[in-house]
């Protein structure tokens, strides 16, 4: 069947969501802008897959400020950190512009252009670890060099709380350094949210209370309500019906809910008969991960397995004395622990609602395999 333009699958999962796949987030906007506005500095927390990335990089790019975006897990070490940054200076500024402020370099990469791509890449010699630091501190200063002339740069360094595996001290070096720049706004943005409340709560930490903290939250259910339903009454009357259900299952994970949402319309564009389109597209989900789920449940301790299987099969809280009884998970001290680690290793979020398995689907893939 030839798809019409507006039968088009209107939602996306897995990258980054602009318009028209971006919803609300109207306050949360509104609360970035300002603070990029201001003189201070950004944190944004949430669990996987909130929509920290999308969200910034919507803001950013409606200021039509000039901003380098890092991601920190690839990165392997402060000289890579320092290449890594200064190769995407390279895409923001002027090369000219570059190539006067980079004379003052005491550490020189080599620079290159890389004819396959037609992009700048940079490398260091091996670096012996004061040097690394010496060679971050010249690409940051080289930034706030380029902001003093322009409108103002927003740097933005995703899943900082990888900084303390790149190298031992970095996080105090980066800290000694950014704290003297005046004409950037830097944005910190982190999934664990343990390790980044560490990193900027913490007295002890270099980064304590270095910028504002925002934690993201999911998206508030009315909106996400319509925005669903706006878009299945292109193919469904019962698109109202389908959007509670959907959102029943997913509990408005932003994530989740476009992943869910977007296999319901393929399925009831093949089918406007097909019976509830939700669970079948959790079935075809579940089957589709299915050896990803395998490999995942064989990472973890027996503890974590049992605790887990318990909040598959039950709503009430894995405090509680109810579920120790009937799921045998011990103490409420090994419980706790469990608890955290596995939030740790996002295996769970908690909420204002409690704690839950943080995947809708890895949940429904337990009691599977548990019924099986
Ligand atoms: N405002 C939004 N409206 C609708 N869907 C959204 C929105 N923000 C995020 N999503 C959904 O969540 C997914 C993840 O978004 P994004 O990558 O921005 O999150 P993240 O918090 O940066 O994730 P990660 O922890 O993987 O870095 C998107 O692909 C999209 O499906
Ligand atoms: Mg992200």
């Amino acid at each position: 069947m030839k798809s019409e333009p507006d039968r088009k699958n209107p939602f996306k999962f897995g990258s980054i969501v602009e318009e028209p796949y971006f919803t609300n987030r109207i306050e949360e906007i509104r609360k970035v802008n300002s603070i990029l506005n201001s003189p201070n500095h950004l944190i944004i927390i949430s669990p996987r897959r909130y929509g920290k990335t999308s969200l910034i990089i919507k803001v950013i790019k409606k200021t039509k400020r000039p901003f380098i975006f890092l991601d920190l897990q690839l990165i392997t070490t402060s000289q890579d950190f320092a290449s890594q940054l200064l190769k995407r200076v390279y895409r923001v500024y002027p090369l000219q512009k570059i190539r006067d402020l980079i004379k003052n370099f005491r550490i020189t990469p080599s620079i290159t252009l890389n004819p396959t791509t037609n992009k700048i890449d940079v490398s260091y010699k091996t670096l012996t670890l004061s040097s690394e630091h010496t060679a971050v501190e010249d690409v940051l200063n080289l930034i706030e060099s380029l902001g003093a002339s322009k409108a103002k740069p927003v740097v933005i360094l995703d899943e900082f709380q990888e900084i303390k595996r790149i190298g031992k001290n970095t996080d105090r070096i980066l800290r000694s350094i950014m704290q003297h720049h005046q004409n950037i706004n830097y944005v910190f943005l982190g999934s664990q949210e343990s390790l980044i409340r560490d990193i900027f709560e913490k007295k002890k930490s270099p980064f304590y209370h270095f910028g504002h903290l925002f934690p993201l939250d999911k998206i508030p259910y009315n909106e996400f309500f319509s925005y669903l339903s706006n878009s299945f009454k292109k193919i469904t009357d019962d698109h109202n019906d389908l959007s509670i259900k959907l959102l029943e299952k997913t509990k408005c994970h932003p994530y989740y809910t476009q992943q869910i949402a977007f296999t319901v319309w393929e399925l009831v564009s093949a089918n406007r008969l097909i019976e509830n389109p939700v669970q079948k597209a959790i079935e075809q989900i579940i089957q589709y991960h299915d050896i990803d789920y395998e490999r995942l449940w064989n990472t973890l301790n027996r503890t974590d397995m049992k605790l887990l299987i318990g909040m598959s099969l039950s709503d009430s809280s894995p405090l509680s004395e109810e579920f120790s009884r009937l799921h045998s998970v011990g103490a409420a001290s090994t419980v706790f622990s469990t608890l955290k680690r596995l939030i740790q290793n996002g295996f769970i979020s908690k909420s204002t609602s409690g704690y839950q398995i943080d995947d809708p689907f890895f949940k429904q893939w337990i009691r599977a395999r548990r019924s099986n």
